[in-house]
């Protein structure tokens, strides 16, 4: 082993995972590994099944058959509040903020797994540091905040359970250019404060720059992996997604 090569520690493990949606089989017998640390991004067409695999890891859906093992628990049958409090964060897909409730509150029920009030306000304030826009906002209805500020609330409110695995879903949909560099500028300071994520995007060729390695999934298979530098310079990628 090389010296400079870093310890592994597999944090999340699909094994063989079907997921059905009454009859349809959005997932077809995947597999999927993450080490610790790591971004992995996982690429594919609308319909493919990227959302899908997010919730089936946080318990949104419930898988048919296979294994997902987080941090060495088996948590194929563990509901999503279990998740949750084991340290995966799931930051959905069309962002889902509370448009009626204040950014502050948002931000709030992101810890609602949590009791310590003086840490949760102490991870507010952490959270208005990362994104100053939310923090002139705190008392703003979250329905009133641009696309962007909404994706960055969705961020945070994630991160208010201290998760260890932070699951994004298409943070750049829909978001001006300037405002998804900055998101996945975002994404990459978050990198470097440990957190480890499983990025879904439609912009492969964003994900890849910012990736360790990459999934590519179609109609419910993965059909490539490898490390990121090596798919975005992969022909087949190149031809499906970076066109
Ligand atoms: N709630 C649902 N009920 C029935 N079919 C669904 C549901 N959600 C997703 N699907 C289907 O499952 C497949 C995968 O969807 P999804 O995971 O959302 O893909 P992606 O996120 O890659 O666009 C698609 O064929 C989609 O139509
Ligand atoms: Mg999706």
């Amino acid at each position: 082993m090389n010296i400079d090569e870093k310890p592994k520690f597999t944090i999340l493990e699909i094994q063989d995972l079907n997921v059905n949606y009454s009859g349809i089989q959005a997932l077809k017998t995947i597999n999927l590994t993450i080490q610790k640390g790591e971004v992995v991004t996982l690429i594919g067409a609308n319909g493919a099944g990227k959302t899908t695999t997010l919730r089936a890891i946080s318990k949104i859906v419930n898988p048919k058959s296979g294994e997902i093992i987080y941090n060495g628990h088996n948590i194929t049958r563990r509901p999503t509040h279990e998740t949750v409090k084991i340290g995966i964060a799931h930051c959905p897909e069309g962002r889902r903020v509370l448009a009626k409730q204040t950014v502050f509150d948002n931000l709030l029920l992101g810890a609602y797994i949590r009791s310590n009030k003086a840490e949760i306000k102490a991870d507010i304030q952490h959270q208005f540091e990362l994104f100053p826009r939310l923090a002139q906002r705190r008392n703003q209805l979250a329905g009133t905040l641009s696309g962007g500020e909404q994706q960055m609330l969705a961020i945070a409110r994630a991160l208010m359970s201290r998760p260890k695995l932070l699951l994004l879903d298409e943070p750049s949909l829909g978001l001006a250019p300037a405002i998804v560099l900055e998101i996945f500028s975002i994404i990459e300071n978050l990198r470097a404060t440990g957190v480890t994520i499983l990025l879904v995007e439609q912009n492969a060729n964003l994900a890849l720059q910012i990736a360790d390695r990459g999934y590519v999934l179609e109609a419910g298979s993965i059909t490539l992996t490898g490390v990121a530098s090596a798919l975005i310079s992969d022909e087949r990628v190149k031809k499906a997604y970076l066109g």
